[in-house]
């Protein structure tokens, strides 16, 4: 498969970057988060442990995520004088895909409690790795807020092409997907469909095996996450 020039050149430098009218992947190559990355792919590292780093890791990737995010001067009072503050200038929504991403989930929410939380519910088939959408539970502000997308896992891409179109179809104008490893495959998918759609990561791995998992990776997400 070719691999877009841009996104190589994200993985070798991890810097921002884009072609035009295509939103940037992000690969975050911050020291933390490599170490809590190498934690969760090592298959001896039980499920707290798991959660632990998961949860240390999306902040990483959430900080990187929102760094560019519109804020609003607000005038704050301190004990000694009047000063200027920021605020938010727009609402902001975390759609997990269920199950994994709510691994991401409770990472990201201690850093903005007034976040909106959305749900998608989608499970890949595991003969065919199709992705089939299950549930959702999507509010009406999406057309108004800044949409994070959560998934550790973006292998083939069919998942997340299919949470960013029900979000699209529901209104979503402004998505950033945050998942913990990617491939070439799946990137590929959604800068196909939803070009739009910014990426930020903490790997971009060699590629899919046979059964779809993402080689290194670090096995099944949910599975590993939750304990089953
Ligand atoms: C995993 C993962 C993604 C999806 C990625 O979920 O959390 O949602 O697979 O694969 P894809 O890019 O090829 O679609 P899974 O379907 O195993 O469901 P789960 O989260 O309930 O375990
Ligand atoms: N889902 C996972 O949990 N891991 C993979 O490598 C691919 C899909």
């Amino acid at each position: 498969m070719t691999v877009n020039p841009v996104v190589e050149n994200f993985a070798s430098t991890g810097k921002r970057g884009r072609m035009p009218g295509m939103q940037p992947v992000v690969v975050v190559q911050h020291p933390l988060a490599q170490c809590h990355l190498a934690a969760i792919r090592a298959v001896g590292t039980p499920s707290h442990e798991f959660r632990r780093h998961l949860n240390h890791l999306a902040r990483l990737l959430f900080l990187e995520a929102t760094r560019e995010l519109p804020v609003q001067e607000i005038s704050v009072q301190t004990p000694l004088k009047q000063t200027v503050g920021a605020q938010l200038a727009r609402p902001l929504v975390c759609v997990p895909i269920l199950r994994a991403g709510l691994g991401l989930l409770d990472g990201i929410l201690p850093l903005v409690p007034d976040a909106v939380v959305a749900h998608v519910g989608i499970r890949r088939n595991e003969e065919t790795a199709l992705p089939h959408a299950y549930y959702a539970n999507l509010p009406a502000s999406l057309s108004t807020a800044d949409v994070f997308l959560l998934d550790p896992m973006l292998a083939t891409g069919g998942s997340a092409c299919e949470a960013a179109r029900q979000l699209k179809e529901a209104g979503a104008m402004r998505i950033t997907m945050i998942c913990v490893v990617t491939c070439p495959e799946g990137l590929a998918a959604m800068q196909l469909s939803h070009p739009d759609v910014a990426i930020v990561t903490a790997a971009i791995d060699a590629g899919l095996n046979d059964k779809c998992y993402i080689v290194p990776g670090l096995g099944d997400a949910g599975d590993r996450y939750f304990g089953t």
